[in-house]
């Protein structure tokens, strides 16, 4: 599958980025990419160009989660990556916004919208683009996730009704959080309220 970057082939991405995640991490990141094309597919974005767009966000999407502290705070300084109050008290966070920033800096992809996608797959956002909210549920979604008990019927309902799935996994999101006694970030919230409001769920 095509790999939208300015600098490397699709095969050196795999390698640069095999290199730098764990196994089962590497795994996720090929289930979200193709798990994304799929949703592209059913939601009637065939094109090649589209695909590679879900493929690109899809495969890169957590290519910062791997880094150990010391290279996270380097990459930090060096990219002078601003982080907010939640992302300070809980650091796995920050592997959004940072991915985003290596994507483009380490892995030479341009388009903002791939970009954007990764900065907000962890989060979610109020008014996601087709694109931010289907890397957003292809990772809560891909096949390698340990088994959840809403998958079911949330699998499919990506596929006919991606806003009410997005809204659903919002709300799983935010219960989870709620019960493990974690900050819950405002752009959750955010997107929670916005989703919830166009969907009409309640
Ligand atoms: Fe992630
Ligand atoms: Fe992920």
């Amino acid at each position: 599958m095509r790999v939208c970057s300015d600098k490397y082939t699709d095969r050196e991405i795999r390698e640069k980025l095999r290199k730098k995640l764990d196994t089962g991490r590497y795994e996720h990141s090929l289930g979200v990419a193709y798990t994304a094309c799929s949703l592209f597919m059913a939601h009637g974005h065939g094109e090649i160009s589209d695909l590679s767009r879900a493929y690109t966000a899809g495969i890169l999407h957590d290519c910062a989660k791997c880094l150990t502290d010391e290279e996270r705070d380097k990459y930090i300084r060096k990219y002078q990556v601003e982080l907010s109050d939640t992302e300070q008290m809980q650091p796995f966070l920050i592997h959004a916004k940072l991915g985003a920033v290596l994507a483009k800096e380490k892995y030479g992809v341009t388009d903002p919208e791939i970009l954007s996608a990764i900065r907000w797959h962890t989060t979610g956002c109020a008014g996601m683009s087709f694109l931010e909210a289907v890397i957003f549920s292809a990772d809560y979604i891909e096949p390698n996730r340990k088994m959840l008990p809403m998958y079911p019927a949330l699998r499919p309902l990506l596929f006919s009704d991606l806003d009410r799935a997005v809204c659903d996994i919002l709300r799983y999101t935010i219960a989870h959080l709620e019960e493990k006694g974690q900050l819950i970030e405002e752009h959750t919230l955010e997107a929670y309220e916005y989703y919830k409001k166009l969907t009409g769920a309640d």
